[in-house]
């Protein structure tokens, strides 16, 4: 029988572990073995099982290991955690004065909601050959720390990657921290990354990063990475030998932009054609050399190139004032949902605190946020979109941040804060003046896509009260309109009172 579905539901049951050290996380990786998965983000690992690609028996989370998502400067280089967000590192001051190209990499990040639940220990352990960190985290030469069974070893990121969907992570090992080097923060050095999608919010269909050491006009160090356009990240070797040591030239420039090509063994697939990656990695050798190469003279320090806004918000969402709507901690009675009716794993009782209200509610494993939302507390304002977190119709906030609650477990969000679009109502039926705004506006253009939207700009708000147009438009980049279009969503955002 062939058991694949296509239907977006997460139909499969496992067990669920929320270990709070990482000696456990290794003991139970250990036990299951490659029947195991750890979750981080979930943003690759339920769309995964959602399609029916993977089937794992245990989920072990990381979400109750404390340390996992810090960003620290020690002696030897920048350390970050493996559950920090690609959100975190995108803003993080430390990663954005010194390692150009890592927050260039977060920056081109897909939506904004998947940047604040994708990590970028997931990103790496996904070993998508299109993973946007990586190839940036080569050039800077990051280490990687694990952890397993037989204590703790380092590998090189460029060594982690061992095919599409392959690492070197051994039987109980996890992904715990990525160290960058801090002679990469020396003021001779630049750096630099390029994407290029069909969409801004899309993956990859190439990217490039590129490092850079200058002494006078002299190139004296070089590292070029690509993404995209091979079976793993791939460094181009031989464009790196030729560049080093000479004196920085446009047709030295232009040769290294050829060869990258030629070392490059890119395939046609849905995003891309063979012929086209080869030829854009030419064009972002170039443009990335000559950024790097500008950046390693003192030129643009600090200043990190995003295609869209200029980086003006903080990396830590500011807390959601949701305000109890006065009702009285209630639990709810889990609607059966026919397909749990056979669950083998028993349900737990998980609490939330949903637009001001407390809940206790009864979830099996496999029960979503957005499901529990919809069919148990009847508030249908999130929709149920693609599934897969592409439309961001079914955004929620949890704890302040833009989630998108089709890729939230239920179980992993116990103890959370959540505001659904109903929440945005005043307890005395008052509209929010983003709604008012909405309607003032004509944005509020179907019912499907306009909670969504209004949660994610209502999260936007909350961070920057007066965003530019670029802002607005970057935020909402991920919510999806096929209608009328964005001019008056965008119009009505900034014109908020
Ligand atoms: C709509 C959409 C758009 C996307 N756009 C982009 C994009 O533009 N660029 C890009 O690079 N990616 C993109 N992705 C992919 C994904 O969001 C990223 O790879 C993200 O960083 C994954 O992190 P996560 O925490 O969600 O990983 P998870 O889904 O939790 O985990 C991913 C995999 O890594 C394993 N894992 C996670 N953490 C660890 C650890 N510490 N140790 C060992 N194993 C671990 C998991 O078991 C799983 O196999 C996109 C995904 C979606 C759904
Ligand atoms: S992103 Fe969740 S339903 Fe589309
Ligand atoms: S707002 Fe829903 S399709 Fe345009």
């Amino acid at each position: 029988m062939n058991e694949m579905t296509n239907s977006h539901l997460l139909v499969q049951e496992f067990e669920y572990e929320e270990p709070s050290t990482i000696a456990e996380v290794v003991a139970l990786l250990t036990q299951y073995g490659d029947k195991a998965r750890v979750l981080a983000g979930g943003t690759d690992l339920l769309v995964q099982m959602k399609i029916e690609r993977v089937r794992p028996q245990m989920l072990v989370s990381l979400g109750k290991v404390p340390g996992l998502s810090k960003i620290e400067a020690q002696e030897d280089g920048l350390h970050i955690g493996a559950r920090t967000s690609i959100r975190a590192i995108r803003f993080a001051p430390e990663v954005r004065l010194n390692y150009h190209a890592l927050a260039e990499a977060c920056a081109s990040f897909s939506t904004t909601q998947i940047q604040f639940m994708g990590t970028i220990g997931g990103n790496l352990c996904n070993a998508s050959p299109a993973s946007d960190c990586a190839p940036a985290l080569i050039v800077l030469g990051a280490q990687l720390g694990l952890a397993g069974p037989n204590g703790e070893r380092r590998v090189p990121v460029e060594d982690f990657f061992s095919g599409p969907g392959k690492t070197v992570l051994q039987k109980g090992e996890l992904l715990v921290s990525i160290i960058v080097p801090p002679r990469f923060a020396h003021p001779w050095t630049g750096s630099a990354f390029l994407k290029t999608s069909r969409v801004v919010a899309d993956i990859a269909k190439a990217n490039a990063a590129v490092m850079l050491e200058r002494d006078g006009e002299r190139i004296t160090g070089c590292r070029l990475a690509f993404g995209s356009v091979a079976p793993t990240p791939l460094r181009a070797r031989r464009a790196e030998a030729l560049l080093t040591s000479q004196v920085f030239h446009h047709d030295l420039v232009m040769q290294a932009a050829q060869i990258a090509s030629e070392e490059i063994s890119p395939i046609d697939d849905v995003r891309s054609t063979a012929w086209y990656r080869r030829e854009i990695v030419k064009v972002m050798t170039h443009d990335g050399l000559y950024r790097a190469w500008e950046r390693a003279g003192g030129q643009e320090s600090g200043r990190v190139r995003e295609r869209e806004s200029g980086g003006w918000l903080d990396a830590s969402a500011s807390a959601i004032h949701s305000g109890g709507n006065g009702h009285e901690p209630r639990e709810i009675e889990p609607v059966a949902r026919s397909i749990h009716l056979d669950s083998r794993f028993p349900r737990r009782e998980i609490a939330l605190t949903i637009n001001g209200t407390k809940y206790r509610l009864s979830v099996a494993t496999n029960d979503l946020l957005l499901n529990v939302i919809r069919e148990n507390l009847e508030l249908t304002g999130a929709k149920y979109g693609c599934g897969i977190g592409e439309c961001c119709s079914c955004t929620v906030q949890m704890n302040g941040k833009p989630v998108l609650s089709c890729l939230v477990l239920a179980i992993s969000a116990d103890g959370s804060e959540i505001v659904t679009v109903e929440g945005l109502q005043k307890p005395t039926g008052e509209l929010d003046p983003l709604q008012e705004s909405f309607i003032e506006y004509a944005a509020a253009q179907c019912g499907y896509c306009t909670p969504g939207i209004l949660m994610t700009a209502k999260s936007l708000l909350n961070e920057n009260p007066s965003p530019t147009e670029d802002e607005v438009r970057d935020y909402l980049k991920g919510n999806l309109c096929r209608c009328t279009g964005y001019a008056s969503i965008v119009r009505a955002v900034m014109a908020r009172p």
